[in-house]
């Protein structure tokens, strides 16, 4: 994607009159993403049955008066909405409640990346950015983009970055440091709770996480917050977490268009060519580093022997998972 002053970004959000596009539109035309000088055009997708919601969400976006905000339309067409888009986030899909797996909601959820994989592949820009939002993350990511064969894998990622962000915010609260003086997490595997939250190669304040942080409480405490806290956030707040999974959505795009600094990584769930040992063709989040606005998953580091049965764990749910819709995979 290429950024020009006079040129406005298309961006186009699927259930743009739900909960996490309330707190993710509104950073958008505040420059979040594309910083202060960068206009919008947003293409916002909804149900038919939503449109109505979706108005209202229009009119206050409206009300802000963006100077960024160069156009906004409403669409209950995919096709319509991704037209020429350059960033797009497939937030549309029905969020689990009390007491389901993530998984759970594939059989609601998967058609829907499936036709807007197809809409994708018909009219969005060739070097469009794809982040998928919707649960369940990985599975929902391998059908859209299996489902735009003229688009590369390149142009899409599933977000991990909340479960990443989780780990961070848990590391500096437990060492007493700011989340950026921390580097080197990674999430591998499904947004479930089979995922592996891996410390082996962190570090905090310049020396290694581990070296600071009880064994106990990295096994005993983060790995299974991370892994539950979507959960628990249902639980306690009565509704799936939202400004914290935009928040998380503008982060992992702005790395892919903007890159990482200091030549870091992060955590995205992306297809793999057999890296790690992982199923070639699944979706899995990997390390992964930003070359010129291209992912690119980190290779050769080592995998700590207490992750090794972790990552394959996750890579046994995904295949799982893939089985499952496999009459949305066209060949
Ligand atoms: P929500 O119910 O508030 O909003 C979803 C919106 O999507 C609704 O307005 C609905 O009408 C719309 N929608 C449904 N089908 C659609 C379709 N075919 N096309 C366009 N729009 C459609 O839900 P939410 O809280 O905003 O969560 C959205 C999804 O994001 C859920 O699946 C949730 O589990 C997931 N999520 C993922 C993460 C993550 O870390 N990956 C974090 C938080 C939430
Ligand atoms: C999360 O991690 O908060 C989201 O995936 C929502 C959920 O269902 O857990």
């Amino acid at each position: 994607m290429t950024k020009s002053k006079g040129r406005p970004v298309r961006i186009a959000i699927s259930g743009a009159a739900g909960q996490i596009s309330y707190s993710l539109l509104f950073r958008l035309i505040g420059g979040d993403l594309l910083g202060p000088d960068q206009p919008v055009a947003l293409q916002l997708l909804e149900t038919s049955a939503a449109l109505p919601q979706l108005e209202g969400v229009a009119m206050e976006l409206q009300d802000c008066a963006s100077p960024l905000l160069s156009s906004l339309s409403c669409h209950d067409d995919p096709e319509q909405a991704f037209l020429d888009a350059d960033v797009v986030f497939l937030v549309g899909a029905r969020p689990r409640s009390a007491g389901m797996e993530r998984g759970d909601l594939l059989a609601s959820n998967a058609e829907i990346f499936s036709a807007q994989g197809r809409a994708l592949n018909r009219v969005a820009s060739r070097d469009v950015r794809v982040l998928v939002v919707g649960n369940p993350v990985n599975t929902n990511t391998l059908i859209a983009l299996r489902n735009a064969p003229d688009l590369s894998p390149q142009n899409f990622s599933g977000m991990t970055r909340l479960d990443h962000n989780r780990a961070m915010s848990l590391i500096a609260r437990q060492l007493g440091c700011r989340t950026d003086e921390i580097s080197g997490v990674m999430i591998w595997g499904n947004h479930s709770t089979t995922q592996f939250p891996d410390l082996h190669h962190a570090h905090a304040q310049g020396l290694p996480a581990l070296d600071q942080l009880p064994l106990r409480w990295y096994e005993e405490t983060l790995i299974p917050t991370v892994r539950q806290r979507g959960a628990e956030i249902i639980r306690v707040r009565g509704k799936s977490s939202a400004a914290s999974g935009a928040n998380a959505a503008l982060a992992q795009m702005r790395d892919w268009i903007h890159g990482i600094p200091e030549n870091g990584w992060t955590s995205m769930a992306v297809l793999s060519a057999g890296q790690y040992g992982i199923s070639p063709g699944l979706v899995y989040s990997f390390p992964v580093r930003v070359n010129d606005g291209h992912w690119q998953i980190v290779e050769g580091l080592d995998v700590h022997p207490d992750a090794e049965a972790g990552i394959r764990a996750s890579e046994t749910e995904l295949l799982g998972e893939r089985d499952l819709i496999r009459h949305l995979l066209p060949d």
